[in-house]
């Protein structure tokens, strides 16, 4: 390189984890594709489930991508070995679940501290925990009435949608929605508001003297 060069900036490696339709995956590379989410690359999408329309979305994008096939190992604890060990060899900084239906267990997550996000279609605490996922979400606040609803991004801790809250969107529940139509309006603030933080996540990172790298 030539002393008038200078080295390009180093972006913060995400690994997104995806279940299903992928949507949020979606607005973050749409974010990273605008300039808005300047900070990140995305290094891998990985997945549990081989036909997830996130995977194949990622794979039309042009992205890496990977499955890990939860049969394929005798318990959790194996899988997520495996999928740490593939994360540390991409050299991921950040992990990102987005949609991810399965739970996460302390090997992985004590191997990324504060380095794993999560996205809650509820205003986090309420309408959180295990069986709390999707659909299911949206259905238990219309079924109790409430008067409005949300979504939330967190760290993943090992107490699950328990993690320390990094912002969230409030959306007011109408009368007459159903839960189909209070998951369109939440999914609608999910898509802006988990590229902002994983823009602010990022940004920190960055300015972290110690560097980014996972222990
Ligand atoms: C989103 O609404 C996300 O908040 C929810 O699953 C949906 C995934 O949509 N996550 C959870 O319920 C986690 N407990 P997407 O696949 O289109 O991004």
């Amino acid at each position: 390189m030539s002393l008038n060069q200078t080295p390009p900036l180093k972006k913060i490696r995400l690994g997104i984890l995806v279940s299903g339709r992928g949507s949020n995956l979606k607005a973050i590379f749409q974010a990273i594709e605008s300039g808005e989410l300047s900070q990140v690359e995305i290094a891998t999408v990985i997945s549990n489930r081989p036909s997830a329309q996130g995977l194949l979305y990622a794979e039309e994008k042009g992205l890496n991508t990977t499955v890990f096939r939860p049969k394929l190992f005798p318990h959790r604890e194996a899988y997520d070995q495996a999928l740490l060990d593939y994360l540390k060899q991409q050299g991921i900084d950040l992990v990102i679940l987005a949609g991810y239906s399965r739970i996460i267990t302390p090997v992985l997550i004590q191997a990324f501290p504060q380095r794993i996000l999560n996205i809650h279609p509820s205003l986090l605490p309420a309408y959180g925990g295990k069986g709390m996922l999707g659909m299911a979400v949206h259905e238990a606040v219309i079924a109790a009435g409430e008067k409005e609803s949300g979504c939330t991004v967190h760290v993943v801790t090992e107490d699950v949608d328990a993690g320390p809250i990094l912002g969230q969107r409030y959306v007011p529940v109408q009368p007459d929605d159903t839960s189909e139509r209070l998951a369109e309006k939440v999914l609608a603030q999910e898509h802006s508001l988990y590229p902002e933080i994983i823009s602010r996540v990022a940004a920190a990172l960055l300015n972290q003297p110690k560097g980014v790298t996972v222990q």
